[in-house]
């Protein structure tokens, strides 16, 4: 539970952007691909369509830019006056170097430093943490968080258990310094590293380096224990939600609205009913991008940014690959 001293500051989202491609690929256009119907994806995931970046010259970092250029259209924002900037993902445009110095660079940001960070699905919750606890402590002002993924990147086309479920899209979050005392007001995270069994892409990586075995083997793609994933996604998110309404003690009316990672429909609706929550306080847009990894929290307050008013309660909650997974405390800051 964050303490705070009398006076001291409090970090709040003060704007959000966000892009997905034009491209939908469609269960239907999925059906000509791998052995599975539409029927099946939609009642299993609640997912009609994801966003696939077309151009193979374009990687994360194009769906970072225009994310943050949207932001920077909506307010106006001086992008020299950027102190921070962090990409939360998992498919970084290089192994080596980072995605978020080029990003910084791109959109002007050339007084900020940048910095990727991966915690795969609950990486821009991380990220905002991060964020927060920077401004809380007084070193940084104005700070753009990122989550964005370039899944088809990483999605073997040939595995119907995986890309059914994964889209491209990025998001973006500016967090300053409170200008009331609306913000950043809890956060509960975890971590667990029996977690990599189940959610991984196994090559490419120190452990196992690319070689022309690893190539044969397919381990360059994403895996999933679709199933066991799933056990833990729910019973983590809902436990994490319920303990941060419960200790700063909110009940289910006090809350506007859960915004939780969009991996699966049917995820979202049981992390929901445990924490006793009614169908309209959650958000969801899975249906048309799928699962976005580090860009679906971010998404999801781009698109439903009208609906926020200020002094709402909201639960962010996210689980991911490693396994990483929390839940936070906002109280949006403006209208
Ligand atoms: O974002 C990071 C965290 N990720 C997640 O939270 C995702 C968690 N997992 C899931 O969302 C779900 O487990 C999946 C959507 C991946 C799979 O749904 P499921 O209801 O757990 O299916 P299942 O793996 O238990 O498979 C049920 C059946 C199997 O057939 P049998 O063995 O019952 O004959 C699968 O072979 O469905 C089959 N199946 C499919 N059938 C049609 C698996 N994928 C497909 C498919 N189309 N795409």
């Amino acid at each position: 539970m964050i303490v705070r001293r009398p006076g001291q500051i409090k970090a709040a989202i003060t704007a959000v952007g966000g892009y997905v491609p034009d491209t939908r690929l469609t269960n239907h256009d999925l059906e000509k691909m791998v052995d599975t119907t539409d029927e099946w994806i939609k009642s299993r995931t609640g997912i009609e369509a994801r966003r696939i970046l077309k151009d193979p010259k374009k990687a994360t970092s194009y769906l970072a830019i225009k994310a943050c250029e949207n932001l920077i259209e909506k307010t106006q924002l001086d992008p020299k006056t950027i102190d921070m900037v962090i990409l939360a993902t998992i498919t970084p445009d290089l192994q080596v170097s980072s995605t978020a110095p080029y990003v910084a660079s791109q959109i002007g940001a050339t007084n900020a430093f940048a910095f990727d960070l991966q915690a795969a699905c609950s990486g821009f919750l991380y990220a905002l943490s991060v964020a927060a606890g920077k401004i809380a402590a007084g070193h940084y002002k104005k700070v753009l968080v990122i989550g964005a993924d370039k899944m088809s990147s990483i999605v073997d086309y040939k595995d119907r258990t995986t890309c059914i479920i994964f889209g491209d899209g990025g998001g973006v979050a500016l967090m300053e310094p409170s200008d009331n005392e609306y913000g950043w007001e809890d956060e509960y995270f975890r971590s667990d590293g029996k977690g990599s069994d189940y959610l991984n892409m196994k090559a490419g990586g120190s452990l196992h380096p690319t070689s022309t075995s690893t190539l044969e083997k397919g381990w360059h793609y994403l895996y999933q224990d679709g199933k066991n994933v799933f056990k833990y996604a729910v019973s983590a998110m809902a436990d994490v939600g319920t303990e941060i309404m419960k200790r700063n003690q909110l009940t289910n009316k006090d809350l506007k609205f859960l915004v939780p990672h969009q991996a699966n429909q049917r995820i979202i609706e049981a992390t929901a009913k445990r924490m006793g929550l009614e169908e309209e306080k959650v958000l969801m847009n899975i249906s048309d991008y799928g699962n976005t990894t580090a860009a679906t929290l971010p998404l999801l307050l781009h698109d439903f940014e009208a609906d926020l008013k200020k002094g709402d309660k909201l639960v962010l909650a996210a689980f991911g690959g490693g396994f990483t997974w929390g839940a936070a405390l906002i109280t949006w800051a403006y209208n």
